[in-house]
């Protein structure tokens, strides 16, 4: 069995993102399962390739050399750099990934596919639309493998969801809520569980920006493309404490109110905010109303419940009432193992870029994500609903393949996501 290095450099590896989910939950997590099997060779029962195995080597890349050589003698890493161009400019290198804060992420990207390395990035891929369909051009023009992290896609909950989705369980679905969101503290007293950048616009901060291209692309997979969009969006805390402690004032938003409508009639109402306290079973949380069925789907589990299980509730405020609603949905069991979703998402990425063949997520769909937030935030400065085009060859709806769904479980108790 023939191991190929790849190696990676990780830009923004220091932080939440970079460190927990990209480098020790996806590529030292494949390392020390032994690579990714190429298909190049029959796959035997277990996993185990007879063919070429891919290895990635992490070269860390940021702006402190002091948490660099931590972060790589902690793990047996021994590449560390903070010059981008040392790593842009080695032939050795073969993919840059970036997960910096979103501010710094378009012109590093711009200059990876200058110097002909595959780019993988987490979203957004830039802080306008414009931008966004700029690198992807650009990259489409350079011939390398480009991608976008779509986590959403691979998390437990979605997964459950879009099996109903295909087993026809909804009947026709008429409308979609989403409810995200969580208490985030101010940083006075209690520290902020998410950074500071976040609530500074002219870092690339704001929910919005934040979090649409990910329903972009999670409500498209599942209900097909987007067709128009309303939104409100708000800063409902002008104040926060940054990670000295000190005051800073808020100049992004940290909660907004959309519909989305689909081309196929779906409607969906889509709350986003930081400043709200949970009251579900999950941060987020997706409910799908169909003619034969609903279902509420979140991070981790999928309930439903079928029509011919259907309560039948009477509103009468004089008395109690008898139903006990939450406890008439059924859980899809866990009957399958699913792997870490970013892990997953890296062995489709490292494949194709060793192959040097298109990723499915490439930075067309990432600037589509990109290109939905910039029309919410449209619709809520002007105070009316935008359509939203809908491409030409519009991606049918689940298209997340089923053998994206890899057989063995990484455990994920710590925070470092949405
Ligand atoms: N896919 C997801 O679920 C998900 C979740 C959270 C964040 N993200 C995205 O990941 C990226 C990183 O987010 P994070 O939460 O890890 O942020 P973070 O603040 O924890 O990390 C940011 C990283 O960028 C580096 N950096 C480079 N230039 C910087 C600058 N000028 N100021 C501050 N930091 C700078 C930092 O050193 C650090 O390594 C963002 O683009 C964000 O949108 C994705």
């Amino acid at each position: 069995m023939a191991r190929k290095i790849i190696n990676v450099a990780l830009n923004g590896v220091t932080g939440r993102m970079g460190y927990r989910q990209h480098l020790v939950r996806s590529l030292l997590a494949i390392r020390e399962q032994g690579g990714i099997p190429l298909d190049d060779g029959p796959v035997s029962e277990g996993a185990v390739s007879e063919g070429t195995v891919l290895y990635p080597e992490p070269i860390l890349v940021g702006r402190s050399e002091e948490r660099l050589r931590a972060i790589a003698e902690r793990h047996g890493l021994s590449r560390w750099t903070t010059s981008l161009d040392e790593v842009l400019g080695d032939p050795d290198v073969d993919v840059y990934f970036d997960t910096q804060v979103t501010s710094a992420r378009e012109s590093a990207l711009a200059r990876a596919i200058a110097a002909g390395k595959h780019v993988y990035t987490e979203k957004p891929v830039a802080g306008s639309a414009a931008a966004a369909f700029a690198l992807a051009e650009a990259a489409r023009a350079e011939g390398i493998t480009h991608g976008v992290v779509q986590d959403k896609l691979f998390l437990p909950g979605v997964i459950k969801l879009r099996r109903l989705i295909r087993e026809g369980f909804f009947g026709r679905v008429l409308s979609v809520r989403l409810e995200f969101g969580y208490w985030v503290f101010e940083g006075e007293g209690v520290p902020a569980q998410r950074p500071s950048w976040n609530y500074r616009a002219e870092d690339g901060g704001g929910i919005v920006l934040d979090m649409f291209p990910h329903w972009q692309y999670l409500l498209e997979d599942l209900f097909g493309p987007v067709s128009a969009v309303y939104a409100r969006h708000a800063t409902h805390l002008p104040k926060r404490w940054d990670e000295a402690g000190e005051p800073y004032e808020v100049t992004a938003d940290d909660a907004a109110y959309a519909v989305l409508e689909f081309a196929s009639g779906v409607v969906a109402s889509v709350n986003s905010s930081w400043a709200v306290r949970v009251n579900r079973r999950e941060l987020l949380e997706l409910q799908v109303d169909g003619t034969d069925g609903s279902a509420v789907a979140g991070l981790r589990n999928c309930a439903f419940q079928h029509k011919v299980s259907t309560p039948l509730p009477v509103w009468n405020p004089d008395l109690p009432d008898p139903l006990d609603y939450p406890a008439m949905w059924t859980d899809v069991p866990d009957n399958m193992a699913i792997d870490n979703g970013f892990k997953a998402q890296w062995e489709l990425f490292l494949r194709d870029a060793a192959r040097g063949r298109p990723f499915a997520w490439d930075l067309f769909a990432g600037a589509r994500g990109v290109q939905l937030a910039e029309f919410a935030i449209r619709s809520s400065q002007e105070g009316r609903r935008v359509e939203v085009p809908v491409p030409a060859s519009a991606p049918p709806a689940t298209t997340v393949p089923p053998n994206t769904v890899p057989s063995s479980t990484v455990p994920s108790t710590t925070g470092a996501g949405a």
